[in-house]
């Protein structure tokens, strides 16, 4: 299902353009159907320093995002995502990275299996990535707005920093915890995407490949 989803990516490829590429084992399968369309994509920008390995091996010149000022799509996969496409990114430690890309992209589609739709986001525990020193202050911040928050065990992102992994939230209202979480010091971003959420929801079942957007199905 997962490969499901990544190759039906690939029909929202603009030609010519800088196309943004997620993390994780969906985002492989679609990194791994691009050099099929190499010759539509003028360059890559990356979300992890794994990702801009997987492009560069398919043959796909890999851009820093400085040197980008228009990128009309972002492929990325999701740990969960809601029927209006909040998720929650990170389980694979790049969300930093991720949200950077993706708030430069006009749109967002997301590649998941049909196991990552949730009625409510938190089952999944929340990456959070904070700047080592900050570690226990954040923990007991994370604890005060009602998680479980723990340490992801020997794990460093790309940018040097830890993960909290906050366990038993129940997020009614993903913009406002997004909110109230980045505004811990020490926090560098958490794993929700809510207030920039997903545009486009391409979502594998056994049926063939959903397309869904933030009022629905779309086709
Ligand atoms: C990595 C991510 C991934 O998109 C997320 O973990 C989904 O991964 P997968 O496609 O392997 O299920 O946010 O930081």
């Amino acid at each position: 299902m997962k490969l499901a989803a990544a190759r039906a990516a690939l029909d929202y490829v603009p030609s010519g353009a800088v196309l943004g590429v997620g993390s994780g084992s969906t985002v492989n399968l679609f990194i791994a159907a691009l050099p099929g369309i190499r010759q539509r994509i003028e360059a890559a920008v990356a979300s992890s320093e794994a990702t801009a390995q997987r492009l560069a091996a398919a043959g796909i010149r890999v851009l820093d995002l400085n040197e980008v000022d228009d990128m009309p799509v972002y492929v990325d996969g999701a740990d969960e995502v809601t029927e209006h496409l909040s998720m929650i990114k990170g389980g694979g430690g790049a969300l930093t990275r991720e949200k950077i890309v993706a708030a430069v992209a006009r749109e967002f589609v997301c590649i998941a299996d049909q196991s990552k739709l949730v009625p409510v986001l938190g089952q999944f525990p929340l990456p959070v990535e904070v700047i080592p020193m900050a570690r226990s202050h954040v923990g007991r911040e994370l604890a005060k707005l009602g998680a479980t928050p723990v340490l992801r065990p020997g794990f460093t992102t790309d940018n040097g920093n830890i993960i909290l992994d906050a366990h038993n939230l129940v997020i009614s209202n993903p913009a406002e915890l997004e909110s109230a979480i980045n505004q811990i010091a020490g926090v560098v971003t958490c794993g929700l995407f809510a207030r920039r959420g997903a545009d486009v929801l391409l979502l594998a079942g056994p049926e063939g490949v959903v397309k869904r957007g933030k009022r629905g199905i779309l086709s």
